[in-house]
């Protein structure tokens, strides 16, 4: 690589912090080495080709658009100014926890100017522990390249961190076993983070992993479960050990918390669960944010009924925004709640669980490719669940009735979503902290859970 190759790339980006790290690495390296000057530039050259991948982080959310979720902000901003932790945040299916996290994340990176990085591993397409590691390594690098700019800032003392001058965190050597290439990753990233001493008061740098139950894609590969055990001791070890950086880990998955345990035990992590929002909200996010947009699509149109919309999205604020979407999608502006669309998707999905129908879905619990529960068990589970008063059954509860292998299946199979624990969640009455619950995977499929059993009862199916 030449530097003038760089100094085309550097050209390319619009991010003027791009250029003062640029300099101030180019500036730092000058001070601090003995290299002549091609070397010195070569260096710096890496360290441009890195920059390339530096990341800021992007919400998915305009402000002006994002509904203050202000208990969970709060509680989550907290969480991240104590000491480091490995913190794993779930919820049902679009809550809204990658939302929240980047409203927070970007708030802090941008207000306080922590080094954030953030790897949607639904964005990243891997299923070796090699590509894993290549994959690592670039965003490891970026976030090496926010501790540089942070430090500058900061006025802090680099010496003895090679943060700041090193361009590829993974022995790229080809004879190296992918095992042996994620773990070197590991310690040339310990090697180089400073502790948690080093970072003013409350600005050390924070993971978010989102996606994080894709991780487990990696058990395929005959090295991913050594991986997998090193990569959580390795959070473990940055975190509660010695409090160099938070891990966040975001996953809608019901049995992420369970996996992650196996590998570290149940008390190197906390758990934080996201909800929908409680019916007082959600109608403030529906005046607030839904129906105002009804004067830029069709002014001439009534706003839609909350009541209605409530009864099949429940506080899911992505479902709310759909049914306003179809509402003012009817030329006629007739819409009925019972045409939503998810309660038609929910519904067969049920019915194809009541003939015990796997569709070929991969599942632990099958037998002869087909799903363990009866339809008794099933009709009882949704009965239970719809006659609540609260909507929801304690985990614990449901096994001693059909057994836990029909729980878990009937989680396998998104009928149910588990949640590990109250925390954080406004959405569902109050109940007994330390117990997991039971809700329908989505407020659309308890609805049409409701019909099905009327369905059922009326000999129709
Ligand atoms: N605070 C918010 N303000 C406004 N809209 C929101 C908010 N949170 C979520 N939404 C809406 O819900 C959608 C889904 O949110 P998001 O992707 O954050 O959910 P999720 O829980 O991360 O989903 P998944 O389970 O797929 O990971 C968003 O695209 C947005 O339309
Ligand atoms: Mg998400």
């Amino acid at each position: 690589m030449t530097f003038s190759i760089s100094r085309t790339t550097a050209a390319m980006s619009t991010k003027s912090s791009f250029y003062n790290t640029m300099q101030w690495n180019l500036r730092s390296f000058h001070k601090s080495s003995s290299f002549g000057i091609e070397n010195n530039l070569l260096v710096s050259c890496a360290e441009m080709s890195r920059r390339n991948y530096a990341t800021t982080i992007q919400a998915p959310i305009e402000q002006d658009k994002f509904f203050n979720r202000e208990r969970e902000i709060k509680a989550l901003t907290t969480m991240l100014k104590m000491k480091p932790q490995l913190s794993i945040v779930s919820g049902p299916v679009n809550s809204g926890k990658t939302s929240l996290l980047l409203k927070i994340l970007r708030d802090i990176s941008e207000n306080n100017k922590r080094p954030v990085l953030h790897i949607d591993l639904r964005e990243r397409s891997f299923n070796t522990v090699d590509s894993f590691a290549s994959s690592l390594d670039r965003e490891m690098s970026s976030w090496m390249d926010q501790f540089a700019e942070v430090a500058r800032r900061l006025q802090l003392d680099t010496s003895g961190y090679g943060f700041n001058l090193q361009a590829s965190l993974v022995d790229k050597k080809s004879d190296l076993l992918p095992i042996d290439r994620i773990n070197n990753l590991f310690e040339a990233m310990s090697k180089q983070l400073p502790p948690h001493s080093w970072w003013s008061g409350t600005q050390s740098p924070i993971l978010f992993i989102d996606e994080a139950s894709r991780m487990r894609i990696l058990l395929k590969d005959k090295y991913g479960h050594d991986a997998l055990t090193n990569m959580f001791e390795w959070f473990v070890r940055n975190t509660k050990q010695h409090h160099r950086f938070h891990v966040v880990l975001g996953s809608s998955d019901s049995f992420f918390h369970l996996w992650v345990q196996k590998y570290i035990g149940s008390s190197r992590f906390t758990s934080y669960v996201i909800g929908d929002l409680p019916r007082d909200e959600a109608e403030r996010f529906w005046k607030e944010r839904v129906i105002t947009q009804l004067d830029f699509i069709r002014p001439e149109l009534p706003p839609p009924n909350f009541t209605d919309a409530y009864s099949v999205c429940g506080g899911n604020m992505f479902l709310l925004e759909k049914y306003f979407g179809q509402y003012v999608q009817k030329i006629d502006g007739k819409f009925h709640k019972e045409d939503f669309f998810l309660l038609g998707a929910e519904r067969s999905k049920l019915i194809n669980a009541l003939f015990k129908n796997g569709n070929g879905s991969p599942s632990s619990h099958t037998e002869n490719g087909n799903p363990i529960w009866t339809r008794e068990q099933l009709i009882l589970v949704m009965k239970e669940l719809v006659n609540s008063d609260s909507g929801f059954l304690i985990y614990e509860d449901l096994c001693k009735e059909v057994g836990q292998s029909v729980v878990d299946a009937l989680i396998d199979y998104n009928l149910l979503h588990l949640r590990p624990s109250r925390n954080f969640a406004y959405d569902l009455p109050e109940y007994d902290a330390e117990k997991a619950v039971l809700t329908a995977e989505t407020p659309s499929s308890f609805v049409a859970m409701k019909k099905l059993l009327k369905d059922i009862e009326q000999c129709k199916i």
